[in-house]
């Protein structure tokens, strides 16, 4: 039954390609492109998207695309599809399902992701024009009183549900357990919230009878807050690596990490001393968003006279990306 999303779960993670994280929010991609004085619309946020996904040898170093509904939704153009498009270039399409953080109730300043109401049909009717990956994000926060029990029960709660009306649709879920980097901790902190975080989602996704073969995981790495002292490249790569090795079931398809909001570089240092330090049960990977995207961006500008050096921009992160996990 689950030898489909087995075979996707593994063509997603296959060294040496990744994942390009596109699925920012309408709003979300309006700050973007606030950031460099880019109108945002419709029109200009497809052409954004095609532009990126138009970019000559992509596919050499990209497995799926993660798209936001809009997207989905959209042809190129030329009138095509965009999943239709990427499926033409080699690339798997993907969607983001769920429908965001919002407050939890009874824990002032924690987040809760909501989008299950709905999501079998939802998840037939993406599949059946074309998705065969999907991804949902949690957002857990690290204070002092945080995250409290009830966040991190709730959010791995709500990836189990996810999760298992994923595989029964045939679609690969991407659980996304995102832990912040804003604040002050110390990456000792980050790692035992991590820990905390990553055996509740497994412990949920076990009574959920997930196949484990048939997902990816999407963390966040291991590191100090933004506001504490930097690690090094190679404490941030050993912590991160025992805290998967710790906690992620070995026959887990893979892990594709999220940059959170590191400079691109750095996103790309971690993940190549982390596949350095070898023999590690499953393939560790790129799922990057901005990691990917802020340098074509900004290359890009609104302006389609552009296009070569922001395609040039993407190519240059991807190849990076992908040399970083060989
Ligand atoms: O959910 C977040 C994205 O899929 C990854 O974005 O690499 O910018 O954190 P990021």
């Amino acid at each position: 039954m689950y030898e489909e999303i087995r075979a996707t779960a593994a063509a997603m993670v296959e060294t040496p390609k990744g994942i390009l994280a596109a699925d920012e929010s309408s709003p979300t991609l309006t700050k973007r492109f606030d950031a460099h004085s880019i109108v945002s619309t419709e029109e200009s946020r497809r052409d954004w998207r095609e532009m990126l996904f138009r970019t000559p040898s992509l596919s050499s170093y990209v497995s799926g695309v993660i798209l936001y509904d809009e997207t989905f939704k959209q042809s190129t153009a030329s009138g095509v599809r965009i999943p239709d498009f990427l499926n033409s270039l080699g690339i798997i399409p993907g969607i983001k399902v769920d429908t965001g953080a919002k407050p939890l109730s009874g824990r002032p300043g924690e987040l809760v992701t909501e989008g299950l109401d709905g999501l079998g049909a939802r998840l037939e009717r993406y599949h059946a024009e074309g998705a065969r990956f999907a991804k949902w994000r949690a957002v857990i926060s690290i204070a002092d009183d945080k995250p409290s029990a009830m966040c991190v029960s709730a959010n791995a709660h709500a990836l189990a549900r996810y999760a298992k009306l994923c595989q029964e649709t045939g679609i690969v879920p991407i659980v996304e357990p995102e832990v912040l980097m804003e604040g002050d901790h110390s990456i000792d902190r980050c790692f035992a919230v991590t820990s905390t975080v990553l055996a509740a989602v497994f412990a949920e996704l076990r009574i959920f009878d997930i196949d484990f073969r048939g997902m990816v995981l999407k963390p966040s790495m291991v590191t100090p807050g933004t506001l504490a002292d930097p690690s090094s490249v190679q404490e941030v790569a050993e912590a991160s690596v025992q805290c998967y090795l710790d906690q992620v079931p070995a026959s887990v398809a893979g892990i594709a990490l999220l940059s959170g909001g590191q400079p691109d570089q750095v996103a790309t240092d971690h993940l190549a001393a982390m596949n350095k330090i070898g023999l590690l049960p499953w393939p560790i990977t790129f799922s990057f968003g901005r990691a990917l995207q802020d340098g074509p961006l900004a290359a890009w500008g609104g302006r389609p006279e552009n296009t070569a050096s922001a395609q040039a921009a993407l190519v240059e992160r991807a190849r990076a990306n992908s040399a970083a996990v060989v």
